[in-house]
């Protein structure tokens, strides 16, 4: 057996999820954002593990919310992209789908095919990526209203609530929050970072991701110090230790050159198993507990670690990312956030479900 794996932790997932209750502060309804598979921890699991813990889900398409019915959730989902075109808005009515309206061609085709649809109107508040300006969402809310659709809610996103020097927040909350009450109705912003940084953002829903699966928002502040379980754990066996002495350089590139005599671990993951190829050397991991640091480039199947002053043998597990390796860690020495990792993460290691 090659042992790479992903392990899965389900009572992680209920953890993280139970977790953003006391954030919320009382009465903001919690809908999890399980897109893109459930930040790559498998869609239905994620959805199974917070189900009595959470009032909703969010999905970004059509087909994740599909799935989700089909596997039996009768909670309320939230279609965060809405529909593309007439067929899916009909889809997304059979399905009993929260629909996010966020450009005027999807209140032109609503108004084209009006009937029942449960809509949340995005606003478009600073992040510019989707959503209506405000003086457009107040003349759509008009319209679909009149058309028999009044939306449900306005919902708006941040663009910086995860920035140390975030100075964006408070001006995206306070138009979203403008336009709500003009309109009279519930508002959603809050993502992870906002619901847990930001009490006055919480409105009346909030919408965590990335916390959910044992992550943490912050640069300044590790999932561990704000009691996140470590849900996606990523581990494989060395395969080879090999000596270097100076001069000898490791993989491809030879971008990496031995200092001293040495020894070198290769791990059986690469980026065919989703591991980043541009992990820099110095990117940490850990082998028996013992952190170690990669050496050299990633390849397709293989990355290679430091082992000097380490005790490791042929078929010890070396762990990428989990409980030894903050994946947060791992994500910024690679010049990315852990949503990319997990998403990233091939077919190809075996899933342990715990
Ligand atoms: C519309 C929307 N709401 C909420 C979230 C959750 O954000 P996070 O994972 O940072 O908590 C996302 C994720 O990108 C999103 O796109």
């Amino acid at each position: 057996m090659r042992g790479t794996r992903v392990e899965i932790r389900c009572a992680a997932l209920t953890h993280n999820a139970r977790r953003a209750r006391p954030w919320q502060a009382g009465s903001a309804e919690v809908f999890a954002m399980v897109k893109a598979d459930g930040y790559g921890h498998g869609l239905t699991l994620a959805a199974d593990a917070m189900a009595g813990e959470v009032d909703g889900f969010g999905v970004a398409v059509l087909e994740e919310a599909r799935a989700l019915r089909e596997h039996g959730v009768s909670a309320p989902i939230l279609l965060a992209e809405g529909f593309f075109d007439q067929d899916e808005l009909e889809q997304a009515r059979g399905l009993s789908l929260e629909v996010v309206v966020h450009s005027s061609w999807q209140v032109g085709l609503l108004l084209e095919h009006p009937g029942p649809l449960r809509i949340w109107l995005k606003l478009n508040t600073g992040m510019n990526r989707l959503g209506l300006r405000p003086d457009i969402a107040l003349e759509a809310a008009g319209q679909l209203a009149a058309a028999g659709m009044k939306p449900m809610g306005v919902m708006s996103h941040f663009a910086c609530a995860d920035e140390a020097s975030d100075g964006r927040s408070n001006t995206q909350l306070r138009l979203a929050g403008e336009i709500a009450d003009a309109l009279d109705l519930p508002l959603s912003a809050a993502n992870s970072a906002a619901l847990i940084r930001y009490p006055h953002a919480r409105a009346q829903r909030v919408r965590p991701g990335i916390m959910l699966y044992g992550s943490s928002p912050f640069d300044w502040q590790s999932a561990a110090e704000l009691d996140l379980a470590v849900s996606h754990r990523f581990t494989a066996r060395l395969i080879a230790i090999n000596e270097v002495q100076p001069g000898d350089t490791v993989g491809y590139g030879a971008t990496w050159t031995a200092a001293r005599p040495g020894r070198i671990g290769v791990v059986a993951a690469g980026y065919g198993d989703g591991y980043p190829r541009h992990a820099p050397s110095g990117t940490p991991a850990a082998v028996n507990g013992q952190p170690t640091v990669l050496v050299g480039r990633v390849s397709m199947d293989m990355l290679t670690i430091d082992l000097n002053g380490i005790q490791a043998d042929i078929g010890d597990e070396v762990e990428l990312w989990g409980d030894d390796v903050d994946v947060d860690k791992v994500a910024r020495a690679c010049g990315t956030i852990s949503y990319e990792l997990f998403c990233q993460i091939t077919g190809r290691p075996e899933r342990i479900i715990v």
